[in-house]
């Protein structure tokens, strides 16, 4: 059987970022369900947040600053401890980033350029162009090669394996052969990334189904605050496809229907840099009150930025306007509108990367450490998958090392493979019943309409209701059509949708439970924030075949709550 000391899921920025930093004299490999190239990190366009302070503007930010910002921008909701260890190691992150090769834009004179984000009190988000999570991805992945690290591409984990309280290694899907079978190792560090795909209007990738958030809730491991979801203000109007906040930060106006920047009704003093969720809910509202266009969208006007600041600072923007909209922003605005765009929620884990599992760590969007807490601001999100991608590979390095584990028996593994190759025949002895594209479908409806940017308690309750009907159709009538299990999309689908359906329904539940506003959970029928009764994590557990809700209490360092205004 494969056995690797420590087993990294996950090929996008976090999962490369531990797979950098674990041990060399260990055997260390990554399982990614595409081409690490192709993980959603490339995606990432606007930057990444460190107080370098080398614009004009932020020569007094410092590490402290930007953890308030972080903290302020969470709702109060992020643990302070956390906020502060990832804002204080960003600043030699980036450097080192720097040594490694990444291109980062600069400034004349030569040193990296950084520019302003929402949110934050000092243009500190540092970039490489719109592009900079591509080129992290590329420069770390080079690295990688130059480490010789173990890749399996085009592998879907779809279990975690615990035996005698431990974890124990993963089951696997190779799309390539269409096997089935069990990877064993000492430590295995999730970097899965998020589950936008269980939204319709999602800036994700197909790939994120976010079942790596399902797996390690399947086998027992607390995951929290699931029901803070980031819907990003700017996306492509029906394509979805990301407009950076950097199209903001380097100057751009939300204008509605009558020609007016209506932040100023929102947030009078950031205006379009506001944090993503109050902008989001702004143009939301806007289109809600018929100040849009067509009920659908509103604009994003770079116009005056002129056509060299466009070419240069945002050319991703302009291509991908150009090829899917079939306008050029130098010369028209372009109409955007708000998608599901990232989880703030997660696998809980402290700050050292560990889950309540011995051996198994989880890093990026598919873990909560939490950093974010109830709202993420733009620019962290790259900053958290490096900080805390090496901090769990140096922990899962350290305990693979310090510890004498009792490995499972062969026929573990084995039992274990033969329930997952069960299942999968059950499906295909069905010769007719629910087709999966459909039942996920379905899914995503619900999500966008009753657990979307504003909430209330009826539609929530009726969430559940379809989303727990759903399963019932996935688990009694639910088949696989296509015979062939190489490359099988229907496969993945139906071995993914089980998670998919855990996931919405936590999301569903801590949402319902949670009476109040905060951050990007905005309850219509409890509009305002109560620190009184919800300054708190929600941890959701599976246990004895249901998700038990259960609390624990912020951590606060130096930071007391005020009412967040812009
Ligand atoms: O808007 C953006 O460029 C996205 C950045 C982020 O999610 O951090």
């Amino acid at each position: 059987m494969l056995a690797h000391d420590i087993l990294i899921v996950g090929g996008g920025l976090a999962g490369l970022a531990a797979a950098l930093q674990a041990d060399p004299s260990l055997s260390v490999a990554l399982i990614s369900r595409v081409h690490p190239l192709r993980s959603h990190s490339v995606a990432a366009q606007g930057g990444i947040n460190a107080a370098l302070g080398n614009h004009p503007e932020g020569r007094d930010d410092s590490w402290e600053k930007h953890a308030y910002d972080t903290i302020k921008g969470s709702d109060f909701l992020a643990d302070q401890d956390a906020a502060e260890l990832l804002c204080r190691e960003a600043i030699p992150m980036i450097y080192e980033l720097e040594k490694l090769g990444v291109p980062f834009s600069r400034f004349p004179g030569g040193v990296i350029a950084q520019r302003p984000f929402g949110g934050a009190g000092f243009p500190r988000t540092c970039y490489a162009a719109d592009r900079t999570g591509l080129v992290i991805m590329h420069t770390l992945y080079e690295q990688a090669w130059r480490r010789r690290i173990k890749i399996y591409s085009e592998w879907l984990v779809v279990k975690l394996l615990a035996d005698h309280g431990i974890c124990q290694g993963v089951v696997v899907y190779d799309l390539t052969t269409g096997q089935i079978f069990s990877v064993k190792a000492k430590a295995v560090i999730f970097a899965t990334g998020g589950y936008g795909r269980v939204y319709l209007r999602t800036t994700n990738a197909y790939i994120n189904h976010g079942s790596g958030i399902g797996i390690a809730y399947k086998a027992g491991v607390p995951i929290k605050d699931m029901e803070f979801v980031q819907f990003h203000p700017t996306s492509l109007a029906n394509k979805n496809i990301l407009i950076t906040e950097g199209a903001r930060g380097e100057g751009g106006y939300l204008i509605n229907r009558h020609g007016r920047r209506f932040m100023i009704d929102y947030a009078p003093q950031a205006m379009e840099l506001a944090p993503r969720d109050i902008v989001a809910r702004a143009i939301q509202t806007e289109i809600d009150r018929g100040n849009g266009f067509e009920g659908e969208y509103v604009l994003l006007d770079l116009r005056h930025l002129g056509p060299e600041k466009i070419k240069k600072r945002l050319p991703s923007v302009r291509e991908i306007c150009l090829h899917f909209a079939g306008l050029d922003p130098i010369e028209k605005p372009i109409p955007i509108q708000p998608a599901q765009h990232y989880s703030m929620g997660g696998i809980a884990v402290n700050i050292k990367g560990e889950t309540t599992l011995p051996g198994f760590y989880a890093a990026g969007e598919c873990a909560c450490v939490s950093v974010h807490g109830a709202n993420r601001l733009g620019g962290n999100s790259l900053l958290e998958t490096i900080v805390f991608g090496k901090i769990a590979g140096h922990e899962a390095s350290k305990y693979v090392k310090g510890s004498h584990l009792r490995e499972s028996t062969s026929q573990f593994f084995e039992g274990e493979v033969k329930k997952v190759e069960e299942k999968i025949d059950e499906w295909r002895r069905r010769s007719h019943g629910e087709k999966v594209h459909q039942l996920l479908n379905r899914l995503k409806v619900v999500m966008s309409e009753k657990v979307g940017i504003f909430r209330q308690e009826k539609d929530l309750v009726q969430a559940l209701e379809e989303i727990r009907s759903l399963r019932e159709a996935y688990e009694k009538k639910g088949y696989l059509a296509g015979h062939c299990r190489r490359f099988s999309q229907e496969m993945v689908n139906m071995l993914e949708f089980d998670y998919m359906l855990d996931l919405c329904e936590v999301i569903t539940l801590g949402a319902l439970a949670r009476r109040e506003t905060r951050g990007s959970h905005y309850r219509l029928d409890y509009p305002e924030r109560n620190d009184q009764e919800w300054l708190k994590h929600t941890l959701v557990t599976y246990q004895d075949g249901r998700p038990v809700l259960s609390y624990e209490p912020v951590k606060i360092t130096r930071y007391s709550p005020v009412t967040r205004t812009y």
